[in-house]
């Protein structure tokens, strides 16, 4: 037989070319975003919820009373600056009294964790009418005119504090599993349970409006919920673990309803999301090493500051 070099090397050549491909796929997904747990210790991981801990008590201090941490709690903030862009919302009398009472809860869950494991120092926050603009207008797909304004009635602010338990609820859940010391893990089941009783409360004065159109706007309360939502699933990039108010009835509970007051997955079960698809989320960049949106510099803590 009258093997060409040619001949001799193709297979080579076609073997070394597969093995390359494959190096490239393996190193492709090594560099798909983590969904799973993070190691590290107990205290850190509490301390990472403080992050967003902040920026519910900032956006719902400001939102019912125009001030922030620096006035009702400024021991709690440890040295960390204000939030910039915070303000009274325009909120009716019930929307003002359930607000104010997430405000006092929010220093209260800070106080929590900062007596048990120690605090760290408020990050820079952005609560900004323009930051929640940005959000929303990510969320439907285009520039909303006139932009969303967050502080303008109750229904704004609604829609805008959709955004905000929900994250810190499916963090907790998130973490709650891998925790190791009865008190840490204690003090975040406590946690949780208020912020799922905030989450639920929002999401059930959105569900009574969820067929009224947001004005000026050509899209409903349930329309907005459901992007909002759609928007959090794409930016931590893990699937679905995020739905509107209103679902289509395979994702309802049981399978069986397209009402959907609580977000829940599987046997109506909460969704988990790591520290990283939090951070994906709140900076707005959907990369943890990205700092934005909420939090133009980063979080703080050594979770949060692993990333950056
Ligand atoms: C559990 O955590 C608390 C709060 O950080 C700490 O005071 C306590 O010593 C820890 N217990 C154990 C057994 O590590
Ligand atoms: C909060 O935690 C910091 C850091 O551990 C500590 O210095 C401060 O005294 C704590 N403040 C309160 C009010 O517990
Ligand atoms: C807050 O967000 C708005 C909208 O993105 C931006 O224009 C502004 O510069 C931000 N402020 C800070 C301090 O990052």
């Amino acid at each position: 037989m009258n093997l060409s070099p040619c001949s001799i090397f193709t297979p080579v050549i076609t073997l070394m070319l597969l093995l390359e491909v494959r190096a490239m796929a393996a190193a492709a997904a090594s560099s798909h975003p983590y969904c799973g747990p993070l190691p590290g210790s107990d205290v850190d991981k509490v301390q990472f919820a403080m992050n967003l801990e902040f920026l519910e008590a900032e956006y719902f201090l400001y939102g019912s009373m125009g001030k922030g941490l620096d006035k009702f709690a400024p021991y709690l903030t440890n040295g960390g600056p204000p939030p910039v862009g915070g303000q009274k919302a325009d909120l009716d009398e019930l929307g003002f009294h359930i607000i104010q009472e997430f405000a006092y809860e929010e220093i209260d869950h800070l106080r929590a964790i900062n007596e048990t494991v120690g605090g760290i120092p408020r990050p820079l926050l952005n609560i900004s009418k323009e930051n929640f603009a940005n959000i929303f207008d990510q969320a439907v797909g285009y520039k909303l005119d006139p932009p969303f304004d967050a502080y303008a009635n109750t229904i704004n602010y609604y829609l805008a504090s959709y955004l905000l338990p929900y994250v810190g609820l499916v963090g907790y859940v998130g973490a709650e599993p891998y925790l190791v010391n009865f008190t840490t893990k204690g003090l975040v089941a406590s946690l949780l349970g208020v912020e799922s009783g905030q989450d639920a409360v929002i999401r059930a004065l959105l569900y009574e409006r969820g067929h009224l159109k947001v004005p000026p706007y050509d899209l409903t309360v349930a329309e907005f919920t459901d992007k909002l939502s759609q928007l959090r699933n794409r930016l931590a990039m893990c699937g679905v673990k995020d739905e509107g108010v209103v679902v289509p009835t395979e994702l309802g509970a049981a399978g069986k309803t397209e009402t959907n007051v609580l977000s829940a997955g599987k046997n109506s079960l909460s969704y988990r999301r790591n520290p990283q698809e939090i951070l994906r989320i709140v900076y707005g960049t959907g990369d943890e090493h990205v700092p934005g949106g909420f939090y133009p510099h980063g979080g703080n803590g050594r979770i949060a500051s692993s990333f950056l």
